[in-house]
């Protein structure tokens, strides 16, 4: 069944200058590419799109982070997108969970400054398409 997901490259990503290999990896593993845009992330869209996160103790740092810089901000399309591009991100320690050949395996060495982003359910993707990109929202 042919699924929608979110994805960022955060600061982290952009800066480094992973924006062409992450979307290449992307793009080789067959995933499509629906929309993609550069934007710097307001406190707003930070706080909605991390909601479930607030009140831990990583979340101010994590607001912080993603609000430093540009990102790139990209809806993929295909079957199984969301678990594909998890699969594709590694786990979230890039270190201790993250398996080589991984996105964060491959290139990440902290949690918070992991590189990507990807919605982690249908709901999460849903709701997230819909903040990221509400022009294109089902
Ligand atoms: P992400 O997949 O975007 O979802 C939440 C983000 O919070 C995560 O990637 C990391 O960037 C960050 N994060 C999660 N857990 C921790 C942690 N223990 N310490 C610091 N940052 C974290």
């Amino acid at each position: 069944m042919t699924e929608q997901t979110l994805i960022l490259v955060k600061p982290d990503g952009v800066a480094r200058g992973l924006i062409g290999e992450v979307l290449s990896r992307v793009e080789r593993k067959g995933l499509t590419i629906a929309a993609l845009k550069m934007e710097t992330v307001s406190e707003e869209l930070a706080g909605a799109h991390y909601a479930e996160h607030e009140g831990k103790a990583f979340y101010p740092s994590l607001i912080e982070f993603i609000t430093s810089g540009p990102v790139v901000a990209a809806v993929l399309e295909g079957p199984r997108a969301i678990a594909a591009f998890r699969q594709l991100a590694g786990g979230t320690d890039p270190v201790e969970k993250a398996l080589p050949g991984s996105i964060r395996a491959d290139f990440a060495l902290e949690t918070q400054f992991n590189l990507v982003h990807g919605s982690d359910s249908p709901e999460s993707a849903k709701r997230e398409i819909a903040l990221w990109f509400p022009e294109f929202a089902q």
